[in-house]
Protein backbone atom coordinates (compact mmCIF):
# COMPACT_ATOMS: atom_id res chain seq x y z
CA UNK A 1 0.00 0.00 0.00
CA UNK A 2 2.29 2.69 1.29
CA UNK A 3 4.60 1.59 -1.89
CA UNK A 4 1.96 1.77 -4.09
CA UNK A 5 1.17 5.72 -2.78
CA UNK A 6 5.34 6.18 -2.92
CA UNK A 7 5.11 5.16 -6.54
CA UNK A 8 1.76 7.35 -7.51
CA UNK A 9 3.32 9.98 -5.54
CA UNK A 10 6.55 10.42 -7.80
CA UNK A 11 4.68 9.95 -11.29
CA UNK A 12 2.88 12.82 -10.34
CA UNK A 13 6.35 14.44 -9.40
CA UNK A 14 7.19 13.77 -12.57
CA UNK A 15 4.17 14.74 -14.72
CA UNK A 16 4.45 18.14 -12.94
CA UNK A 17 8.30 18.79 -13.28
CA UNK A 18 7.42 17.77 -17.25
CA UNK A 19 4.95 19.80 -17.59
CA UNK A 20 6.83 22.77 -15.52
CA UNK A 21 9.75 22.06 -18.38
CA UNK A 22 7.08 22.48 -20.86
CA UNK A 23 5.30 25.41 -19.85
CA UNK A 24 6.10 28.18 -22.09
CA UNK A 25 7.79 31.45 -21.05
CA UNK A 26 5.27 34.40 -20.54
CA UNK A 27 6.00 38.05 -21.91
CA UNK A 28 3.44 40.53 -21.08
CA UNK A 29 3.34 43.09 -23.47
CA UNK A 30 1.72 46.56 -21.90
CA UNK A 31 0.41 49.26 -23.95
CA UNK A 32 -1.97 52.11 -23.94
CA UNK A 33 -3.96 52.42 -27.06
CA UNK A 34 -6.52 50.55 -29.06
CA UNK A 35 -6.56 47.38 -30.24
CA UNK A 36 -7.29 48.85 -33.77
CA UNK A 37 -4.17 51.43 -34.29
CA UNK A 38 -0.95 50.57 -35.92
CA UNK A 39 0.22 49.96 -32.40
CA UNK A 40 -2.11 47.39 -31.33
CA UNK A 41 -2.03 45.47 -34.73
CA UNK A 42 1.77 45.36 -34.42
CA UNK A 43 1.88 43.96 -30.90
CA UNK A 44 -0.80 41.48 -32.13
CA UNK A 45 1.68 40.33 -35.37
CA UNK A 46 4.37 39.87 -33.00
CA UNK A 47 2.94 37.88 -30.55
CA UNK A 48 1.41 35.99 -33.52
CA UNK A 49 5.24 35.71 -34.98
CA UNK A 50 7.05 34.74 -31.81
CA UNK A 51 4.80 32.08 -31.15
CA UNK A 52 4.64 30.32 -34.42
CA UNK A 53 8.47 30.74 -34.72
CA UNK A 54 9.20 29.11 -31.35
CA UNK A 55 6.62 26.93 -31.49
CA UNK A 56 4.98 28.02 -28.66
CA UNK A 57 7.97 27.95 -26.42
CA UNK A 58 7.14 31.84 -25.82
CA UNK A 59 3.28 33.14 -25.35
CA UNK A 60 3.01 36.42 -25.62
CA UNK A 61 0.19 38.38 -23.90
CA UNK A 62 -0.84 41.64 -24.99
CA UNK A 63 -2.45 44.18 -22.89
CA UNK A 64 -3.81 46.88 -24.35
CA UNK A 65 -5.42 50.24 -23.70
CA UNK A 66 -4.04 50.85 -20.70
CA UNK A 67 -5.78 47.64 -18.97
CA UNK A 68 -2.44 46.91 -17.15
CA UNK A 69 -0.49 50.06 -16.29
CA UNK A 70 -0.66 53.58 -17.36
CA UNK A 71 2.13 55.46 -19.15
CA UNK A 72 4.16 56.35 -16.18
CA UNK A 73 3.31 53.24 -14.53
CA UNK A 74 3.47 50.98 -17.64
CA UNK A 75 7.82 52.30 -17.52
CA UNK A 76 8.34 51.34 -13.45
CA UNK A 77 6.57 47.70 -14.35
CA UNK A 78 8.90 46.91 -17.13
CA UNK A 79 12.02 48.28 -15.24
CA UNK A 80 10.47 45.82 -12.20
CA UNK A 81 10.20 42.80 -14.19
CA UNK A 82 6.68 42.92 -13.67
CA UNK A 83 5.63 43.26 -17.49
CA UNK A 84 8.57 42.08 -20.10
CA UNK A 85 7.76 44.31 -23.10
CA UNK A 86 6.31 47.74 -24.21
CA UNK A 87 6.26 50.29 -27.04
CA UNK A 88 5.93 53.64 -25.39
CA UNK A 89 5.49 56.73 -27.14
CA UNK A 90 9.11 58.31 -27.76
CA UNK A 91 7.88 61.52 -26.09
CA UNK A 92 7.80 59.84 -22.89
CA UNK A 93 11.80 58.91 -21.81
CA UNK A 94 12.21 62.02 -21.05
CA UNK A 95 11.36 60.87 -16.96
CA UNK A 96 13.26 58.07 -17.62
CA UNK A 97 16.29 60.40 -18.15
CA UNK A 98 16.70 59.06 -21.32
CA UNK A 99 16.26 62.78 -23.00
CA UNK A 100 17.50 62.33 -26.25
CA UNK A 101 14.25 60.35 -27.33
CA UNK A 102 12.72 63.95 -26.85
CA UNK A 103 14.68 64.99 -30.67
CA UNK A 104 11.55 63.39 -32.26
CA UNK A 105 9.17 65.60 -30.90
CA UNK A 106 10.81 68.41 -32.49
CA UNK A 107 8.35 69.83 -34.47
CA UNK A 108 9.00 69.92 -38.01
CA UNK A 109 12.06 68.06 -37.92
CA UNK A 110 10.51 65.21 -40.13
CA UNK A 111 8.58 66.30 -43.44
CA UNK A 112 7.18 62.79 -43.80
CA UNK A 113 7.69 59.03 -43.15
CA UNK A 114 10.65 58.54 -45.27
CA UNK A 115 12.96 61.39 -43.12
CA UNK A 116 11.59 59.82 -40.04
CA UNK A 117 13.51 56.30 -41.35
CA UNK A 118 16.37 57.42 -42.64
CA UNK A 119 17.11 58.41 -38.65
CA UNK A 120 15.00 55.10 -37.09
CA UNK A 121 16.28 52.68 -39.52
CA UNK A 122 19.81 54.22 -39.54
CA UNK A 123 22.71 54.36 -36.76
CA UNK A 124 21.49 57.67 -35.16
CA UNK A 125 18.35 55.61 -34.09
CA UNK A 126 20.30 52.84 -33.54
CA UNK A 127 22.82 54.99 -30.91
CA UNK A 128 19.19 56.50 -29.59
CA UNK A 129 18.37 53.18 -28.42
CA UNK A 130 21.40 52.08 -26.66
CA UNK A 131 21.14 54.94 -24.44
CA UNK A 132 18.60 53.10 -22.55
CA UNK A 133 20.82 50.21 -21.79
CA UNK A 134 21.91 51.89 -18.39
CA UNK A 135 18.43 51.59 -17.18
CA UNK A 136 17.99 48.12 -17.87
CA UNK A 137 15.93 48.20 -20.53
CA UNK A 138 16.82 47.34 -24.82
CA UNK A 139 15.56 48.85 -27.54
CA UNK A 140 14.56 46.48 -29.80
CA UNK A 141 12.58 48.59 -32.77
CA UNK A 142 11.13 51.93 -34.03
CA UNK A 143 7.33 51.30 -34.91
CA UNK A 144 5.70 54.50 -36.56
CA UNK A 145 2.51 56.18 -35.68
CA UNK A 146 2.16 59.08 -37.17
CA UNK A 147 2.06 63.39 -37.44
CA UNK A 148 -0.03 65.29 -35.32
CA UNK A 149 -3.54 67.53 -35.78
CA UNK A 150 -3.77 69.76 -32.93
CA UNK A 151 -7.87 69.82 -31.76
CA UNK A 152 -9.84 72.05 -29.87
CA UNK A 153 -13.57 73.55 -28.91
CA UNK A 154 -12.87 76.78 -31.34
CA UNK A 155 -11.69 77.11 -34.81
CA UNK A 156 -7.86 76.51 -35.46
CA UNK A 157 -6.47 77.85 -38.29
CA UNK A 158 -3.25 80.10 -36.96
CA UNK A 159 -0.94 79.82 -33.88
CA UNK A 160 -2.97 82.34 -32.65
CA UNK A 161 -5.48 80.07 -32.36
CA UNK A 162 -3.92 78.31 -29.82
CA UNK A 163 -3.17 81.37 -27.96
CA UNK A 164 -4.35 80.71 -23.55
CA UNK A 165 -5.48 77.16 -24.59
CA UNK A 166 -4.90 74.43 -21.54
CA UNK A 167 -3.41 71.83 -24.29
CA UNK A 168 -2.77 67.90 -23.33
CA UNK A 169 0.76 66.61 -23.92
CA UNK A 170 2.65 63.95 -23.52
CA UNK A 171 5.73 64.16 -20.82
CA UNK A 172 8.19 65.90 -22.92
CA UNK A 173 9.61 69.05 -22.41
CA UNK A 174 10.17 69.92 -26.02
CA UNK A 175 6.51 69.22 -26.08
CA UNK A 176 5.95 71.57 -23.04
CA UNK A 177 7.87 74.05 -25.48
CA UNK A 178 6.21 73.51 -28.31
CA UNK A 179 2.76 74.39 -26.82
CA UNK A 180 4.44 77.78 -25.25
CA UNK A 181 5.73 78.99 -28.55
CA UNK A 182 2.37 79.14 -29.63
CA UNK A 183 0.89 80.71 -26.12
CA UNK A 184 -0.69 78.03 -25.17
CA UNK A 185 -0.31 76.54 -21.36
CA UNK A 186 0.67 72.64 -21.93
CA UNK A 187 -0.46 69.95 -19.73
CA UNK A 188 0.91 66.41 -19.14
CA UNK A 189 -1.43 63.81 -18.69
CA UNK A 190 -1.65 60.80 -19.09
CA UNK A 191 -3.08 58.76 -22.18
CA UNK A 192 -5.84 57.16 -20.80
CA UNK A 193 -6.93 60.25 -18.83
CA UNK A 194 -7.51 62.66 -22.42
CA UNK A 195 -10.98 61.75 -23.61
CA UNK A 196 -12.23 62.55 -20.01
CA UNK A 197 -9.76 65.53 -19.80
CA UNK A 198 -11.49 67.12 -22.43
CA UNK A 199 -14.69 66.17 -21.72
CA UNK A 200 -14.76 67.51 -18.24
CA UNK A 201 -13.12 70.63 -20.27
CA UNK A 202 -10.00 70.22 -17.57
CA UNK A 203 -7.86 70.77 -21.01
CA UNK A 204 -9.09 72.53 -24.41
CA UNK A 205 -7.54 70.65 -26.37
CA UNK A 206 -4.94 68.58 -27.66
CA UNK A 207 -2.51 67.04 -30.11
CA UNK A 208 -2.24 63.02 -31.81
CA UNK A 209 -2.01 61.22 -34.62
CA UNK A 210 -5.73 60.39 -36.08
CA UNK A 211 -5.56 56.86 -35.14
CA UNK A 212 -5.38 57.73 -31.11
CA UNK A 213 -8.19 60.56 -31.89
CA UNK A 214 -10.58 58.15 -33.53
CA UNK A 215 -9.89 55.24 -31.67
CA UNK A 216 -10.10 57.26 -28.02
CA UNK A 217 -13.32 58.70 -29.68
CA UNK A 218 -11.77 62.17 -29.02
CA UNK A 219 -13.03 63.79 -32.10
CA UNK A 220 -16.46 63.37 -29.92
CA UNK A 221 -15.81 65.73 -27.36
CA UNK A 222 -13.92 68.07 -29.79
CA UNK A 223 -15.37 70.53 -32.18
CA UNK A 224 -12.34 71.34 -34.49
CA UNK A 225 -9.40 69.86 -35.88
CA UNK A 226 -6.65 71.19 -37.89
CA UNK A 227 -4.84 69.16 -39.65
CA UNK A 228 -1.22 70.69 -39.20
CA UNK A 229 1.29 67.54 -39.30
CA UNK A 230 3.43 69.84 -36.85
CA UNK A 231 5.61 67.05 -35.43
CA UNK A 232 5.74 63.05 -35.19
CA UNK A 233 4.55 60.09 -32.49
CA UNK A 234 6.01 56.95 -32.71
CA UNK A 235 7.48 54.32 -30.48
CA UNK A 236 10.53 52.67 -29.28
CA UNK A 237 9.67 48.92 -28.73
CA UNK A 238 11.45 47.64 -25.72
CA UNK A 239 11.88 44.48 -22.99
CA UNK A 240 13.55 44.52 -19.45
CA UNK A 241 17.11 43.66 -20.01
CA UNK A 242 17.54 40.99 -17.61
CA UNK A 243 14.86 39.08 -18.78
CA UNK A 244 15.77 39.29 -22.72
CA UNK A 245 19.55 38.55 -22.19
CA UNK A 246 18.44 35.98 -20.09
CA UNK A 247 16.65 34.38 -22.44
CA UNK A 248 17.97 31.19 -24.54
CA UNK A 249 20.25 32.28 -27.42
CA UNK A 250 18.01 30.28 -29.90
CA UNK A 251 14.92 31.72 -28.89
CA UNK A 252 16.17 35.18 -28.40
CA UNK A 253 17.19 34.99 -32.23
CA UNK A 254 13.34 33.83 -32.70
CA UNK A 255 12.31 36.51 -31.46
CA UNK A 256 14.41 39.15 -32.78
CA UNK A 257 13.13 37.50 -36.06
CA UNK A 258 9.07 38.47 -35.01
CA UNK A 259 10.39 41.95 -33.90
CA UNK A 260 12.47 42.39 -37.66
CA UNK A 261 8.42 41.00 -39.17
CA UNK A 262 6.65 42.95 -36.67
CA UNK A 263 8.18 46.20 -37.39
CA UNK A 264 8.09 46.13 -41.14
CA UNK A 265 4.10 45.37 -40.43
CA UNK A 266 4.17 48.27 -38.52
CA UNK A 267 6.04 50.87 -40.52
CA UNK A 268 3.76 49.73 -43.24
CA UNK A 269 0.36 50.21 -41.91
CA UNK A 270 0.83 53.09 -40.02
CA UNK A 271 0.09 56.05 -42.95
CA UNK A 272 -2.77 54.30 -44.34
CA UNK A 273 -4.18 53.55 -40.34
CA UNK A 274 -4.02 56.98 -39.65
CA UNK A 275 -5.53 58.19 -43.21
CA UNK A 276 -8.54 55.66 -42.58
CA UNK A 277 -8.69 57.16 -39.10
CA UNK A 278 -9.24 60.59 -40.59
CA UNK A 279 -11.58 59.45 -42.65
CA UNK A 280 -13.90 58.56 -40.41
CA UNK A 281 -13.57 61.10 -37.71
CA UNK A 282 -14.56 63.32 -41.12
CA UNK A 283 -17.31 60.89 -42.21
CA UNK A 284 -18.48 61.13 -38.33
CA UNK A 285 -19.68 64.73 -38.63
CA UNK A 286 -18.53 65.08 -34.98
CA UNK A 287 -15.63 67.43 -35.39
CA UNK A 288 -14.88 70.15 -38.35
CA UNK A 289 -11.99 68.81 -39.97
CA UNK A 290 -9.55 72.04 -41.76
CA UNK A 291 -6.71 71.43 -43.95
CA UNK A 292 -4.33 74.79 -43.21
CA UNK A 293 -3.32 76.62 -46.12
CA UNK A 294 0.62 77.82 -47.37
CA UNK A 295 0.75 81.04 -45.58
CA UNK A 296 -1.22 78.98 -42.03
CA UNK A 297 0.77 76.08 -42.10
CA UNK A 298 4.14 78.64 -42.37
CA UNK A 299 2.95 80.46 -39.54
CA UNK A 300 2.76 77.36 -37.52
CA UNK A 301 6.47 76.63 -38.57
CA UNK A 302 7.14 80.08 -37.86
CA UNK A 303 6.01 80.06 -34.19
CA UNK A 304 7.41 76.42 -33.66
CA UNK A 305 10.65 76.32 -35.36
CA UNK A 306 12.58 78.54 -32.54
CA UNK A 307 11.84 75.28 -30.11
CA UNK A 308 14.92 73.31 -31.49
CA UNK A 309 17.35 76.08 -30.58
CA UNK A 310 15.72 76.37 -27.02
CA UNK A 311 15.93 72.75 -26.55
CA UNK A 312 19.56 72.54 -27.70
CA UNK A 313 20.61 72.65 -24.05
CA UNK A 314 18.69 69.56 -23.35
CA UNK A 315 18.85 67.21 -26.02
CA UNK A 316 22.10 67.63 -27.03
CA UNK A 317 23.10 70.19 -30.55
CA UNK A 318 25.45 67.70 -31.84
CA UNK A 319 22.59 65.43 -32.05
CA UNK A 320 19.76 67.44 -33.65
CA UNK A 321 22.22 68.41 -36.29
CA UNK A 322 23.24 64.87 -37.11
CA UNK A 323 19.37 64.13 -37.67
CA UNK A 324 19.29 67.52 -39.94
CA UNK A 325 22.20 65.96 -41.99
CA UNK A 326 20.50 62.52 -42.01
CA UNK A 327 17.13 64.24 -43.45
CA UNK A 328 18.41 67.44 -45.13
CA UNK A 329 16.36 69.44 -42.95
CA UNK A 330 15.31 72.67 -44.41
CA UNK A 331 13.56 75.42 -42.18
CA UNK A 332 11.80 76.69 -45.25
CA UNK A 333 10.35 73.79 -46.74
CA UNK A 334 6.85 73.48 -45.84
C1 LIG B 1 -0.19 59.72 -26.13
O1 LIG B 1 -0.02 59.66 -24.92
O2 LIG B 1 -0.84 60.61 -26.68
C2 LIG B 1 0.42 58.63 -26.99
O3 LIG B 1 1.73 58.46 -26.59
C3 LIG B 1 -0.32 57.34 -26.87
C4 LIG B 1 0.35 56.29 -27.72
O4 LIG B 1 0.94 55.39 -27.15
O5 LIG B 1 0.24 56.40 -28.95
Amino acid sequence: MYLRSLLFGLIAMGACAMAAAQAPIVIKFSHVVAADTPKGKASEYFKKRAEELTHGKVRVEVYPNSTLYKDKEELEALQLGVVQMLAPSLAKFGPLGVKEFEVFDLPYIFDDYADLHRVTQGPVGASILRKLESKGIVGLAYWDNGFKSFSANTPIRTPADLRGKKLRIQSSKVLEEQIRAVGGMPLVMAFSEVYQGLKTGVVDGTENPHSNTYTQKMHEVQKYLAVTNHGYLGYAVIANKRFWDGLPAELRGQLEQAMREATVYANRIAKEENDKALEAIRKSGKVQVYIPNKDERLAFKKAMLPVHQKMEARIGSELIHSIYRETGFDPSRL
